[in-house]
């Protein structure tokens, strides 16, 4: 099955068609999208139209030129950076933006084993990390913009006294990941409004400590996206890959292992695995050895022993597993425009099995959503 891209809808006042290639001149010289269907139904729309020019200005897409694997465009300029008080700890990378003790530790037989006191900081950060992202989540409504996301995210963390872990790393420009629909991960912040309908991942990371602390979840914008069957394929599938890929984790465990348990279940639904990014381990460090794929067959080194502590993070795509790049450097798109979503956790291995460090909490906003039974028969047939 290939998976479709929703055609473009005519920006034309009570119109419903699909847009033709016909653009507002004035928002294509300010780098928006805005198509209609016809010149007549521009003409009849012009005066309520021309009143976003004004509503817009300042506004822009940064990349004219490229060609976008989706629908889903960036909507510059970002806010200006976000500052952290001295007083916080910062990571290595918060000056330069260069992680350098990741770099030495490439070596990939070394994964660390920490000890109780490392683990009882792990524990705390991830707590910390947890209630960020519920904070977060807690503000998704039609109409929010990523970068009031971001807001939202930096000021959790500097309450929590601990540092936005992607601030700055490697140059990423804000405190969290938004991905919305097509992008697989590291979405940046930015002025678009999120849509009813729209899918939208959030990755919290928090530096506190001396520790790092990872988790994400996918969440349906409005109504429209639980109502939207190929939506919740992708975001039920993608939460379930990573629930069942923890079951396996205990000593004894090979980092190879969970790929192959979350390729199988992603291809009953019809989805494909991402293989350009992966789980990896975190501790005072933000990624480090193990290096943990989600996808089968694959040659990930290591066996799991108590103390070590790691992520699961698969992304699930309805079409294509391929991703590219937007310009941006940061910013991953399935290479076809369809639908992405994503489910983390930081786990710590024990004596007998897996703690899972960024555990929902009976408050925690999201959750399953079931399949609709429309949608199970077609596979089973
Ligand atoms: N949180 C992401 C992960 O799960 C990494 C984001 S790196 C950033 O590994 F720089 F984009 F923030
Ligand atoms: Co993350
Ligand atoms: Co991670």
């Amino acid at each position: 099955m290939t998976a479709e891209v929703a055609p473009r809808k005519c920006m034309g006042v009570d119109c419903d068609k699909n847009a033709g290639t016909l653009q507002c001149p004035t928002c294509l010289k300010a780098g928006l999208d805005s198509y209609f269907c016809s010149q007549d139904c521009f003409k009849r729309s012009w005066s309520e139209h021309k009143s976003i020019h004004k509503k817009t200005t300042g506004i822009y897409n940064p990349f004219p030129s490229f060609t976008y694997p989706g629908n889903l465009r960036p909507v510059y300029p970002l806010s200006p950076r976000r500052t952290v008080p001295k007083t916080i700890p910062h990571p290595e990378y918060a000056k330069d933006g260069i992680a350098r003790s990741e770099q030495k530790f490439v070596g990939r037989n070394n994964i660390k084993i920490l000890n109780k006191e490392e683990q009882e900081g792990m524990r705390k950060v991830c707590r910390l990390a947890r209630e960020v992202l519920d904070i977060a989540a807690a503000e998704l409504k039609p109409g929010v913009t990523t970068d009031y996301i971001d807001e939202v995210v930096h000021k959790a963390c500097l309450e929590r006294d601990s540092y936005p872990s992607p601030l700055n790393y490697y140059n990423f420009p804000k405190s969290v990941c938004t991905s919305i629909n097509e992008i697989i991960c590291h979405g940046i912040p930015d002025q678009r409004p999120l849509e009813d309908g729209d899918i939208v991942n959030i990755d919290v990371t928090l530096y506190h400590n001396g520790f790092h602390g990872d988790l994400n979840e996918t969440y349906y914008v409005g109504d429209k996206a639980k109502a939207n069957p190929d939506a919740v394929r992708v975001v039920e599938t993608s939460r379930e890959c990573l629930d069942m890929s923890i079951d396996l984790v205990k000593p004894g465990m090979l980092f190879r292992d969970p790929g192959n348990v979350i390729e199988k279940h992603a291809k009953t639904r019809n989805c494909s695995v991402v293989k350009s990014y992966c789980g990896h381990g975190i501790n005072q460090m933000f990624h480090c050895a193990p290096n943990v794929p989600h996808y089968a067959r694959n040659k990930a080194v290591g066996t799991a022993k108590p103390g070590m502590v790691f992520t699961i993070e698969p992304m699930i795509n309805l079409g294509t597993h391929r991703d590219r790049t937007w310009p941006d450097d940061w910013t991953s798109s399935t290479a076809d425009g369809a639908l992405s979503a994503q489910f983390e956790h930081t786990l710590l291995v024990t004596e007998d099995g897996v703690e899972v460090l960024t555990a929902r909490l009976p408050t925690s906003p999201g959750g399953a959503v079931p399949i609709p039974a429309a949608e199970e028969a077609k596979n089973e047939a």
